[in-house]
């Protein structure tokens, strides 16, 4: 896909790969209890969920690394607003298949802005019984945030700006661009 004159390249696809051995490391260490509980009867493996459209990169990179033995699964939120901010008001578009009651979920986000999907998904899955819930993402925007919520893993921080590529979009443009870019829009 070819890049705009509006875009500068934030974190080639190098700096994403190395990010991502880093935090995975982290994740591992805290799901680490579960390789202890595994000879338990009622064990369940964690699941790791993938938030649709904007992490499925990030999402099967992270997968790839990881030595926890996650099960998988998707769900897709959509918040109404423009094309590059969210309203507050969101709606689950496609639920999990998988019943999280009793089970450890980590969560992987493409991008945590105002905050407002990430308290909505983890409070939902907390109230379906998930046994702990956590937030893994790839960018961790601080600008907007209008939600008091814990970040367990973020493979950058970024003060603001609007960013695409490596599955984000604006209007459904650049998903697949290898690394992430601002624009300037
Ligand atoms: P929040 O509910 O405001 O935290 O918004 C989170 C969602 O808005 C993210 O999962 C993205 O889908 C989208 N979003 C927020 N900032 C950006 C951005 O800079 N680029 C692409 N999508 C974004
Ligand atoms: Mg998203």
């Amino acid at each position: 896909m070819l890049l705009e004159d509006n875009m500068r390249i934030l974190f080639s696809s190098q700096e994403i790969s190395q990010r991502i051995m880093e935090i995975t490391k982290e994740i591992d260490d805290c799901y680490q209890h579960n390789d202890a509980e595994k000879s338990s009867p009622d064990y369940k493996k964690p699941v790791a969920l993938c938030v649709l459209k904007g992490a499925a990169f990030f999402f099967t990179d992270l997968m790839k690394e990881l030595h926890t033995d996650f099960e998988i699964d998707f769900i897709k939120i959509s918040s109404y607003g423009s094309a590059s901010t969210s309203s507050g008001k969101i709606e689950l578009v496609h639920d999990t298949y998988i019943d999280v009651k009793g089970r450890d979920v980590l969560i992987v986000e493409d991008i945590v802005d105002s905050g407002n999907s990430m308290a909505y998904l983890s409070a939902e899955l907390k109230k379906r019984g998930a046994k702990s819930v956590r937030i893994a993402t790839l960018v961790d925007k601080h600008e907007r945030r209008e939600q008091n919520i814990v970040i367990d893993f973020a493979a950058f921080t970024l003060q603001q700006g609007f960013i695409v590529g490596y599955g984000m979009d604006y209007a459904e443009k650049y998903r697949s661009l290898p690394a992430v870019y601002e624009i300037m829009i």
